[in-house]
């Protein structure tokens, strides 16, 4: 099938309309480009349940919190348009904050309510960043009006943050697809292009302490502290600058659990700054402390 490109909203628009007419099944996965085989799962799955798949490339100035973040952040369209014609993607779309919002300042777009879990962790470190994601995934999502919207487990609390918008709106259906990952435990990011040999290894520290303290839950730990105690260790070690490792419920997830209550459920999220030549990079990570097997072949 051959990949559609546009890079306006109203044709946008006109092509899922088009679409839907045609059949009743659209599925959508928004990204920020500089795709990887993460994202390219993402586009298999929804190809595999909903039969068609749009994707939209737009690095969205609403979510990035320093301007040097968003003007390092990888861009190469030319690339990713071929990776999605060889995934089977139907569209790809791009655009500016101009064409999405009807102005080029970002103090005058209205802000989406990003829901309470934006408020913690992520939204605590990063303010404003949820704010930024759910105004542009409510105008992307208006705008295709997908059945099904993909992402990726790694932006756990983002998940959060979407499923809030997609409640609000009554459409469309969510679906987190599992964080995708080197043989070596790495999870897969656009931000680990800007690291170099040792940054790369120094990173491993993140899916390290997640499986450190995923052992411990399976070998029955069930408090929080002791958890966190493990995932951080690793992060240490490699002397990380470490801005959160911690261990939540996640059907909680904006209470900090008892100091020594037991969790009947679990999850590590971590996110660390690596050092690398472009300037250090942010990295996250995260793992549902789980007690069942992992599928062959993972960490
Ligand atoms: O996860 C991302 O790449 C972005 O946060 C998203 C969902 C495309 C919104 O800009």
């Amino acid at each position: 099938m051959t990949l559609e490109r546009l890079d306006d909203a109203a044709a946008v628009e006109r092509w899922s309309r088009t679409r839907r007419a045609a059949r009743r099944t659209l599925g959508f996965v928004p990204t920020m480009g500089a795709l990887h085989e993460g994202h390219l799962t993402l586009v298999r799955r929804a190809l595999e349940s909903e039969g068609v798949c749009a994707v939209s490339i737009f690095v969205n100035p609403l979510q990035f919190d320093d301007s040097a973040d968003l003007a390092r952040y990888p861009r190469d369209f030319e690339r990713d348009a071929e990776l999605l014609e060889r995934a089977g993607a139907s569209l790809v779309f791009t655009g500016t904050l101009a064409s999405f919002f009807g102005t080029d300042d970002p103090k005058r777009v209205e802000r989406e309510v990003p829901g309470p879990a934006a408020r913690v962790l992520e939204g605590a470190s990063r303010p404003g960043h949820f704010d930024g994601v759910a105004t542009i995934v409510r105008r992307l999502f208006e705008l295709v009006r997908p059945t099904r919207a993909f992402f990726g487990e790694k932006d756990f609390q983002q998940t959060l943050v979407v499923r809030s918008v997609a409640e609000r709106l009554g459409f469309p259906a969510i679906e987190v697809v599992p964080t995708v990952r080197e043989p070596d435990g790495l999870a897969l990011s656009s931000r680990n292009a800007r690291l170099d040999a040792a940054g790369r290894e120094r990173a491993l520290a993140l899916s390290r302490g997640l499986f450190a303290a995923r052992a411990a839950w399976r070998a029955g730990e069930r408090v929080a502290a002791p958890l966190a105690a493990l995932l951080r260790a690793p992060l240490d070690a490699a002397a990380l600058d470490v801005e959160y490792a911690v261990v939540r419920d996640p059907e909680r997830f904006i209470e900090v659990p008892a100091p020594d209550g037991a969790l009947e459920r679990a999850r590590a999220l971590v996110a660390a700054f690596v050092d690398a030549p472009g300037g250090r990079v942010r990295l996250i990570d995260t793992l549902e402390l789980s007690s069942t097997p992992s599928p062959s072949g993972t960490p």
